[in-house]
């Protein structure tokens, strides 16, 4: 079964019945000493509420992930461990390569899988995020869906078309019982890094989106139950206005998560 931690403690949020995740990516940085310092300050910085609504996972390089297991186990620590990528093959001659079950087995319970800086600088198309989308399902843990436009397709007024390609492209195939576990971050390629996040309403309109292609696949029943962040620029001071949004249940943060003291702000925002 899945390893998220919906422990007793964790409400789901009372509008939609969903529960909250806010994701730290922190991409190729920190080494595993750097990793364990940020997050013991996280934990001290966050206090016993703030995990009741919102679960957390941080996703570090390969290397950090064996220290913070033992961290978050020793210490009882509430958080849960993802991965930032993974390799679609259980094992074989891939060299440099890690697979989803070597993740399962230090206990991560989110791949992400698709960010678009894999699909832009290391060439993954859309079938290979539909195998890795697969292989993490079958090792027992969560994708993290990552999908969304360039600046040039949102001024060609094909966000939509572009959404809608890669969410059915990834998910398509899955079972009703596997697709509503499914997590997609909408991340507009031109709000990461930038500085400029998307507006609220441009966030909840790429979430309608991707909420309706679940639908059309599987119906109503399967596609509210499917939990949708926002990535893109997110800060302690915006974060709260995608929080808000109906259709957004969770942020997946980059630069503002290597800083402790501001991801804290952000899940408290
Ligand atoms: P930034 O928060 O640095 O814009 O990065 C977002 C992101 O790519 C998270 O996956």
């Amino acid at each position: 079964m899945a390893k998220e931690k919906h422990d007793m403690e964790l409400r789901p949020n009372p509008r939609t019945g969903r529960y909250r995740l806010i994701s730290a990516n922190w991409k190729m940085n920190l080494n595993h000493l750097e990793a364990i310092q940020a997050t013991q300050k996280l934990s001290f910085a966050l206090r016993p509420a703030d995990y009741s609504y919102t679960e957390i996972s941080i996703h570090p390089p390969f290397t950090d992930l064996r220290p913070l297991q033992l961290l978050i186990d020793s210490d009882r620590m509430r958080f849960s461990l993802g991965a930032q990528n993974c390799h679609f093959e259980p094992n074989g001659a891939y060299t440099g390569e890690v697979s989803a079950p070597m993740l399962s087995r230090l206990n991560v319970s989110y791949v992400i899988v698709g960010h678009s800086e894999r699909r832009q600088y290391f060439f993954e198309t859309d079938e290979v995020v539909r195998a890795k989308v697969e292989a993490v399902f079958r090792s027992q843990m969560t994708p993290i869906i990552c999908v969304g436009e360039s600046f040039d397709e949102r001024q060609r007024g094909e966000t939509e078309t572009k959404l809608r390609a890669q969410v059915d492209s990834a998910v398509s195939f899955l079972a009703p019982e596997l697709a509503e576990r499914c997590v997609v971050a909408y991340e507009p390629i031109w709000a990461i890094g930038s500085g400029v996040s998307a507006k609220a309403e441009d966030a909840q309109q790429g979430a309608v989106t991707i909420r309706t292609v679940f639908e059309s696949l599987w119906g109503k029943a399967v596609a509210s139950k499917v939990r949708i962040q926002y990535g893109g620029s997110v800060n302690p001071t915006n974060a709260a206005d995608f929080m808000q949004l109906d259709d957004v249940d969770g942020l997946l943060v980059g630069t503002a998560a290597l800083d402790p003291e501001s991801f804290a702000r952000i899940i408290q925002a």
